[in-house]
């Protein structure tokens, strides 16, 4: 007669990644691995590229705002030169860095990311299999002190969150101008694409635990408490969010890199943009910003 398990009070079987589940419980933290892995991969690849991030009147998102530029990497005429909050990156940057704005802005987003409650389990389970999943043995057997000892900082997540709402502004920002080109109004793809970009990270904010709580999250209960009727609302509206926040935060991470993609593209040249200017945004039909005197 076969032996049974070892197992913890309450069932659990003893040893990593045992468990009596019998579905396919490791395709999720392994599909999660492969896609935020590639997204990191790529976002970091992007990041220290320092160039080709602007196509005419289109900015990527990986690289705004643009607080410090190198002239030679804006790419000119018509471009969105004006997208640069305080002119050129200064005479003492350090040569081992490549002077990426993306370098400057990024960790901002990547630390409401990091700290979002969502990517807490995606990260906890698939990275660090602190466990791997529901009723699945782990890495750690108790020991984990979480949130309370190495992870305390998570608790700086809604101060993230509201910074990150002040980028929603400035990508909406970014997607109004995309549609303006040497001064004339006219849609491109790149103009459509950056707008569904800025909508998505914008559910994305409005879906987060800590919007939801600043306009009712933080009440027991909404008819003894007696809020506003606009605050009900909002709460509502943010619950909605709420409940698909996971599905957004891998829709808008996907697609801030196939925005980075796109845009990277048509100034390389490698893809035409389809728009009704009738104009080639890309970087090598433009002159050189340096011939400007930008
Ligand atoms: S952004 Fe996900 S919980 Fe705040």
């Amino acid at each position: 007669m076969a032996s049974s398990p070892e197992t913890l009070p309450g069932g659990h079987i003893i040893g990593l990644g045992e468990t009596r589940r019998k579905d396919n419980w490791w395709a999720s933290p392994i599909m999660t691995v492969v896609y935020i892995g590639a997204a990191l991969a790529y976002g970091t690849w992007a990041a220290f590229q320092g160039d080709h991030y602007q196509a005419g009147p289109y900015l990527t998102p990986l690289y705004s705002p643009t607080t410090l530029a190198d002239p030679a990497a804006i790419g000119g005429a018509g471009g969105g030169y004006g997208h640069v909050w305080f002119g050129n990156f200064p005479s003492w940057w350090p040569s081992f860095i490549p002077a990426s704005p993306a370098l400057l802005i990024l960790p901002l987003p990547g630390f409401l990311r990091l700290t979002c409650y969502y990517y807490r389990k995606a990260y906890y389970r698939s990275f660090m299999g602190t466990p791997p999943g529901c009723s699945v043995e782990g890495v750690l057997k108790g020991q984990y002190g979480g949130e309370t000892k190495l992870f305390l900082w998570q608790n700086f997540h809604r101060y993230a969150l509201y910074l990150a709402l002040i980028y929603n502004v400035i990508l909406f920002y970014d997607a109004g101008i995309s549609f303006f080109y040497k001064g004339s109004f006219g849609v491109g793809v790149g103009s459509i694409i950056l707008l569904v970009n800025a909508s998505l990270l914008a559910s994305y904010s409005f879906g987060c635990h800590s919007f939801r709580h600043l306009f009712g999250g933080r009440l027991d209960c909404f008819t003894c408490d007696s809020p506003s009727k606009a605050q009900h609302s909002t709460w509502k509206f943010a619950t909605w969010f709420n409940e698909r926040h996971m599905q957004v935060a891998w829709i808008s991470l996907g697609f801030v890199m196939f925005t980075d993609i796109y845009i990277r593209s048509v100034s390389h040249g490698i893809i035409p943009d389809l728009n009704t200017w009738g104009a080639n945004m890309s970087a090598a039909a433009r002159p050189a910003a340096a011939a400007l005197g930008l």
